[in-house]
């Protein structure tokens, strides 16, 4: 994560550069690094898909698109027409080998210290386009690929995909989207951890009593259903963003902030994940499916109704885990997990929950349970650091009440937060891997969830339905309540 040094120029290609990612979320990131004078003047952004249109209407077409997904407040029609002049579009068939020498010639145009070919495609697009990117000549030191997720539907899928961009791509060229890994308060946490020597000496089993990982949508799964229904909340969510989470808050301080250094840590916390029996899975995972309800206050269908899911569709929208990590440090302490789509909000965060005291000497609250210290990082929507500790309530009791120490980031630090993928984009072009996940993080991720997945899809007895606007099947909160915990808003 240290920082490398800008290139003097680059070229930055989208594949499937008319798609949805593009325009919805990496045209707008561009744009943004644009205007707060984030990228060099000589940098150029080819986006190139399969319609046939002309520049012009491509931009046109941007221009109605990217508006949509950019703050009114950061709109800057001044900075938006000198980013458009950066942009150029190219019919490119990305399967038809013969089309390729026409991006060469393009590119030719502006020889750039860099070439970043972002592959926003479906992944069977993958061997292909790295295979004619190579034969063109276009693969130098200086080129990288970037891959979008879904990188597999299990784990021989997963290395099939490795194995295809490994034959034409070296891993230190190959850039592992996982966007969550962009998002400022996820490396606030390694700022959190290892910035103070505060909470180092806690940060273990004997101090800590679980770790609570929340990823909750209240949206549903929109016009994704053909996508969705194939792939469900544990290949969606967990598999990726949840251990990637999980593994922040469990890595060892690594060395430096340099790529591998903090890969390998990360991946020595993958390494020590408990894999799941089949028996582990039927007692230690729960997943769900939302049926009609209120979300938004407003009445909203089930997930069987929705578009293009079968009637008798057993996909999971949620998902709830306890994983445990066989280490020194955290032997002994669950991790729960939970995803849900349709849950009553949007938030994500990180509960680290503590010890209670050894002995009190504090009458029981009237509450008639004791709160435990613990630490709440909230990830989103609005970012805080928030430490819960035992006060005595005023008056003549000695009853002790829980008070909190906060600190809101938004509030700290004024100015806008940067989107997730401004920070990503910037690291492909200026080449640091941190934020990116290596090949064997994939590979073990993929290892350890897929008993979950080969148990479930013998299960018969399917996900647990739950109402929309919920938290989620009644078995995910025993999940926690029978070690004797309870989910952090319930305390
Ligand atoms: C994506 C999933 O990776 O992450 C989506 O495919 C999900 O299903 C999204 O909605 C959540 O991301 P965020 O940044 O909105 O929490």
């Amino acid at each position: 994560m240290s920082q490398l040094p800008f290139p003097k120029s680059f070229n930055l290609v989208f594949f499937g550069g008319a798609g949805d990612l593009v325009t919805r979320k990496l045209l707008p990131a561009m744009y943004q690094c644009h205007r707060t004078g984030r990228l060099v003047e000589s940098g150029r952004v080819f986006c190139l898909d399969l319609l046939d249109m002309t520049q012009d209407a491509f931009l046109a077409m941007v221009n109605d698109r990217v508006r949509q997904f950019v703050p009114e407040a950061d709109w800057d029609d001044a900075a938006w027409a000198t980013f458009l002049s950066r942009l150029t579009y190219m019919k490119l068939d990305a399967t038809q080998p013969e089309q390729y020498p026409a991006l060469k010639t393009l590119l030719k145009r502006t020889p750039a210290e860099v070439n970043v070919f972002y592959l926003s495609t479906a992944p069977f697009l993958f061997a292909t386009i790295c295979s004619n990117l190579t034969r063109q000549g276009l693969n130098g030191p200086s080129s990288r690929v970037v891959l979008e997720k879904p990188l597999g539907h299990d784990l021989a899928s997963s290395n099939a995909i490795t194995a295809d961009v490994d034959r034409f791509f070296h891993e230190k060229q190959v850039y592992r989207i996982d966007h969550y890994l962009g998002k400022e308060s996820v490396q606030n946490l390694m700022a959190l951890r290892f910035g103070n020597s505060l909470f180092e000496p806690l940060w273990r089993r004997m101090w800590i009593s679980n770790v609570q990982i929340t990823i909750a949508e209240d949206v549903g799964i929109g016009s994704r259903g053909g996508f969705y229904d194939k792939t469900g909340a544990l290949r969606d969510m967990v598999q990726n963003h949840l251990l990637q989470l999980l593994c922040f808050v469990a890595m060892e301080p690594p060395a430096s902030l340099d790529s591998d250094a903090i890969r390998n840590e990360k991946l020595k916390v993958l390494e020590c994940l408990v894999p799941f029996t089949p028996e582990d899975v039927l007692t230690k995972t729960v997943r769900g499916q939302y049926r009609a309800g209120v979300s938004g206050g407003r009445q909203v269908k089930g997930y069987l109704e929705e578009d293009n899911i079968p009637a008798d569709s057993t996909t999971e929208t949620f998902v709830a885990i306890k994983a445990e990590i066989a280490n020194w440090r955290w032997a002994g302490v669950p991790f729960y997990l939970f995803t849900g789509k349709r849950l009553p909000t949007r938030l994500a965060e990180i509960v680290v929950h503590f010890h209670d005291v050894p002995h009190h000497i504090f009458p029981l609250p009237s509450s008639g349970s004791r709160a435990p210290s613990k630490l709440v990082i909230r990830l989103q929507p609005d970012e805080y650091i928030r430490l819960y500790l035992n006060a005595k309530a005023p008056g003549d009791s000695m009853e002790l009440q829980p008070v909190s120490l906060d600190l809101d980031f938004a509030g700290k630090f004024k100015g806008r937060r940067a989107e997730a993928y401004e920070r990503l984009l910037l690291d492909t072009i200026r080449g640091n891997q941190a934020l990116f996940v290596r090949q064997d993080e994939l590979e073990l991720a993929w290892r350890w969830v897929e008993p979950i997945l080969n148990t479930w899809a013998a299960d018969p007895s399917g996900p647990k339905p739950y109402a929309a606007g919920t938290w989620g099947p009644a078995a995910s909160s025993e999940l926690l309540s029978r070690d004797g915990f309870g989910w952090h808003d319930e305390d």
